[in-house]
């Protein structure tokens, strides 16, 4: 979910719908706004996409100099406008994002003492709990302090009380929330690109913090209700705006971009006149550690699992990996001299940060794999490995995992060198390999358009798809499933070709396409057997290889997408165009909502 606040003296609700807009990467099942408007508050909200909550507000117009307003990502209660924030108890309003984990435990409470809840939502008992402590005569502060020690589980929270027309009160606990100041006004939101166009200068609340928010300046407490003092910073996220330019969507741009993004990434991490990798870090010693923990969510844990082969076999460095969720409850036993990786775009996923800080506990060094230097992830490491890829709108993340990728080769080489794994030779061979791919990038991008036009309508027919790599490849073909199921619904399985025989097999008949992966490296011909095997039941092979490997291959198939012969440290980059192309184009025409696909959240805050 997104939140939003301003504190002015112009009118507020179209700014605050604005803001939103750069928001609705967190969320988009229902928007709402509230403001005080003499001396009442009154809300408009709308069930789906933020363009319903504009059209709501054209026909009925919302007035007032404060107001707070909401994204929704669904968690308790389904998307309708009831269940939408802000929600109204008593002269309270609240938004919210997290789960109030007690919420049942306080709601059968508030129940019991007489209050009557309009939502299933975990929120309303936020609101529920500040108008019975207000009932029972506590001053608004009071009652906020009293309300967040009732609480538990993650959240951002912002309040407007009816009765104080100039204050908005935040807390953070878990999804963050940055305090914008302006000029004579002040400003709320999940994160500094919402309030880039009003303000670039940013306090970011930490975790147990709350605030009171008025039009010249803020007030933040300790949970204790102690006054503290966070720092104030200049904010980048005001270079960050941007548009589709050319493109029909946000994800065809940023497939577009990842030659000019991969090459700005590679810039900072690798020195292309003597084809050297740049020290990395001074925190992480990589030849002193003796294993590397990673851990991801979605498509960021399958960049750090093509990650783990790299520096298992560059930097013979043992990879402990799982996804974030597993890895923060497995009580795996860890040494205080391991690192642990955590990659993440937006820096803010629940579970990443939960496991980041499981890891911190157990006292190894943290490195992050991030997009946004100013995230909570970030924030929170030792040794920050920031990914450069720009702003990534398109919920279905694909010039992220490429940087990902390149920063992950990058330091697994860096790791090599460090451990004495690779020579000087090998070294500079691979770096000269990540110095071509942006060029051969551009190349396929502008070369495979017209097959993968023809293979997108083939998908685009079917239930089922199969995707098989070996090796990186592997990690590759799970991206390929899941990027086709995010955005085309097309139910989608990627496998390791060699796991095929123990089980996947039994589904191949003629309707289910199975796509392999298959660069001509040293897998190649065991891939091929898999495939045979696919062949010999009737299966119908999309096969994406390379020159050599379509040379090499006497295999049947449906159809084989060529691209360009390249060093195996740098396929599975290139190999990422296809897949995220057939993807997109199978969505295109199956008309889905390529963007923002539903049900699914860009950034995601909660457990
Ligand atoms: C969500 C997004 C995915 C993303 C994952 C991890 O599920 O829909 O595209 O890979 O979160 O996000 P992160 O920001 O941590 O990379």
């Amino acid at each position: 979910c997104g939140i939003v606040g301003i504190v002015g003296d112009q009118p507020v609700s179209e700014r605050l719908v604005d803001a939103l807009k750069r928001l609705e990467y967190r969320g988009y099942d229902s928007a709402g706004v509230a403001t005080i408007n003499g001396g009442e508050l009154h809300r408009r909200r709308a069930e789906g996409k933020l363009v319903n909550l504009e059209t709501r507000l054209k026909e009925e117009p919302l007035a007032g100099t404060i107001g707070i307003a909401h994204t929704r990502w669904a968690t308790h209660g389904a998307p309708t406008e009831r269940n939408a924030h802000p929600h109204f108890t008593e002269g309270v309003a609240v938004v919210h994002n997290g789960i109030i984990e007690n919420f049942a435990e306080l709601k059968s409470e508030l129940t019991a003492a007489g209050a009557e809840f309009q939502t299933e939502t975990d929120t309303e008992v936020v609101a529920q709990l500040l108008a019975s402590f207000r009932r029972e005569g506590m001053g608004r502060r009071e009652a906020m302090h009293a309300m967040l020690k009732r609480v538990s589980g993650a959240y951002a929270l912002a309040v407007l009380f009816e009765d104080d027309p100039s204050t908005i009160m935040a807390a953070r606990n878990g999804p963050p929330l940055a305090i914008g100041h302006g000029e004579g006004e002040m400003f709320l939101g999940s994160d500094a690109i919402a309030l880039a166009p009003f303000t670039n200068e940013i306090t970011y609340l930490i975790d147990g913090d709350w605030a009171v928010i008025g039009r010249t300046g803020v007030h933040i407490f300790d949970i204790d209700g102690s006054p503290v003092t966070r720092p104030r910073q200049v904010s980048m996220a005001a270079a960050y705006m941007i548009d589709k330019g050319n493109h029909r969507h946000f994800m065809e741009k940023e497939i577009y971009e990842q030659p000019e993004v991969i090459s700005h990434a590679l810039g900072h991490y690798v020195n292309f006149i003597d084809n050297r990798v740049l020290p990395v870090s001074e925190v992480i010693d990589f030849a002193e550690v003796p294993s590397l923990a990673i851990s991801a969510c979605g498509t960021a844990y399958l960049a750090g699992l093509v990650g783990k082969y790299w520096f298992e076999r560059y930097a013979r460095l043992p990879v402990e990996i799982d996804v974030a969720s597993e890895f923060r409850y497995r009580e795996i036993p860890l040494t205080p001299q391991s690192a642990a990786l955590f990659i993440s775009q937006s820096g803010e996923t629940a579970d990443t940060l939960a496991s980041l800080r499981y890891c911190k506990e157990h006292g190894l060094k943290i490195g992050a794999v991030v997009n946004t230097r100013e995230s909570t992830i970030a924030r929170e490491s030792d040794a920050v490995f920031p990914i450069f890829a720009g702003p990534e709108i398109g919920v279905a993340s694909t010039k992220a995992f490429t940087c990902q990728l390149a920063v992950l080769a990058a330091l697994a080489i860096a790791a090599g060198k460090a451990r004495g794994t690779i020579s000087d030779a090998e070294e500079q061979a691979m770096v000269r390999s990540l110095a071509e791919m942006p060029r051969l990038m551009g190349q396929v991008l502008n070369s495979i358009q017209p097959k993968i036009e023809f293979l997108s309508r083939e998908l685009s027919k079917c239930r089922d798809v199969l995707y098989l790599g070996r090796g990186t490849s592997f990690p590759l073909a799970m991206e390929g499933a899941l990027k086709l199921k995010e955005i085309s619904y097309i139910h989608a399985e990627g496998y390791a070709a060699g796991e095929l025989k123990h089980g996947p097999i039994a589904l191949i008949d003629e309707n289910m396409p199975v796509i392999v992966i298959a660069p001509h490296d040293r897998f190649f011909d065991k891939t091929v057997s898999n495939m045979q095997e696919v062949a010999a039941r009737g299966g119908r092979i999309i096969l994406i290889t390379d020159e050599k490997g379509a040379a090499a291959s006497t295999l049947d198939t449906m159809h084989t997408l060529v691209l360009p012969s390249v060093d195996e440290i740098v396929a599975p980059m290139i190999f990422s165009l296809p897949v995220q192309l057939l993807a997109y184009h199978t969505a295109v025409h199956m008309g889905t909502d390529v963007d923002q696909p539903r049900n699914l959240a860009k950034s995601v805050t909660v457990e």
